[in-house]
């Protein structure tokens, strides 16, 4: 059998997240500053062609069958199309999934799906204009709704809202927010906020929590585990709806950790391997790459890498340190 991307703690990634670029063109607060941050170069960036063949090794050497292309704001690459065409050329062709702020999703949702995308998860915090405007600094509420409609009528489905709680800003809201989204179709999860941003801005004391959300949705809907969707290594944990059947999901990374199922490893922009969202340390595989490495190399080195997976991300032990790079550079 082929031999996979094994850590040493029993789990195995089958699931590769790729970064495409680290820009973004919304600014939310709990994320990065208004001026942005020092975005990668065009030297550094991986180009479509690597990006793919990386891809393709993950596949066909490491045994990885879901790719989700993230960014920062993945649709500001300029070759997203391409690079989801030629992904979904691989064999065995692998489930692919696009994250995304949903701006300009409008315009690209049917090209995407007849690429090949599977699927979108879309982040949307708040159906108010104005607290959007607050959150995101940028006044793009309705681009972000005509997106979400454009990838549900192209069959980019199950379509997913993700949405971060913070606490005096939107966190109110989330009511409002099922609401639409059970209206519409749409799949809402809801994040704890991780200590991921670029300011460091996160404080425990502050954090809207897994208990404080299900505390205010079911002060207005009747939640009931979801026993049907097998849990697996989702991060999400799902709750029927007033009986069903639609979901509403949490992703409680910080109160209620679901590393022991990870399966996931990641891709960044600039060809860095992070075996964790959290790692401290990153594995380079463009240098071996530009180098001239073959498929055969490229893979030992990357399933060697894996044998440094930390068992947690340690955000609620006493000497946790913030990785050095943001949430907006590594992808969600
Ligand atoms: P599906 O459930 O397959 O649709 O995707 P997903 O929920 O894994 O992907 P998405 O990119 O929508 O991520 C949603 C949120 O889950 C992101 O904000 C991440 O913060 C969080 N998340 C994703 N993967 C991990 C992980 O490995 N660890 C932790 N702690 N959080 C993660
Ligand atoms: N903690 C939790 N989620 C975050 N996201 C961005 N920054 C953070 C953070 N610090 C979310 C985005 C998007 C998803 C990919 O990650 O809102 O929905
Ligand atoms: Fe961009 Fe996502 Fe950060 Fe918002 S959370 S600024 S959409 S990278």
């Amino acid at each position: 059998a082929q031999l996979g991307l094994a850590d040493r703690y029993g789990r195995v990634a089958t699931d590769l997240r790729v970064s495409l670029t680290d820009r973004c063109n919304l600014r939310c607060t709990y994320c990065m500053p208004e001026e942005g941050l020092d975005w990668l170069g065009k030297p550094e960036l991986l180009t479509d062609d690597e990006v793919v063949r990386l891809v393709s090794v993950a596949v066909t050497r490491l045994g990885v069958h879901e790719i989700r292309f993230t960014g920062g704001e993945p649709l500001l690459r300029r070759g997203l199309v391409g690079i989801v065409g030629r992904t979904a050329e691989l064999a065995p062709r692998p489930e692919i999934s696009l994250t995304t702020n949903g701006i300009g999703l409008a315009r690209q949702a049917q090209a995407l799906k007849d690429a090949g995308l599977d699927r979108v998860n879309v982040s949307l915090d708040t159906v108010n204009a104005d607290t959007f405007k607050q959150l995101t600094r940028r006044d793009r509420l309705k681009d972000v709704i005509a997106g979400l409609e454009a990838a549900q009528d192209a069959g980019l489905t199950p379509v997913k809202v993700n949405a971060v709680l913070m606490r005096g800003v939107n966190d109110t809201e989330a009511p409002q927010l099922l609401e639409f989204c059970l209206a519409h179709g749409y799949e809402l999860r809801f994040i704890e906020q991780m200590p991921l941003d670029a300011q460091h801005g996160w404080h425990r004391e502050t954090m809207v929590t897994a208990d404080d959300i299900l505390g205010m949705l079911t002060d207005r809907f009747h939640l009931t585990p979801d026993d049907a969707s097998k849990r697996g290594s989702a991060p999400a944990e799902s709750f029927l709806v007033d009986g069903g059947p639609q979901t509403v999901g949490i992703i409680a990374s910080v109160t209620r950790p679901f590393c022991g199922d990870c399966d996931r490893v990641r891709l960044t922009a600039d060809g860095q391997i992070r075996d964790c969202l959290f790692a401290r340390t990153e594995s380079d595989l463009r240098s071996p790459l530009r180098a001239g490495a073959d498929d055969a190399e490229l893979a030992d080195r990357w399933r060697r890498v894996m044998l440094r997976k930390l068992p947690g991300h340690g955000i609620n032990d006493p000497s946790f340190l913030q990785p050095a790079r943001p949430m907006s550079a590594i992808g969600g």
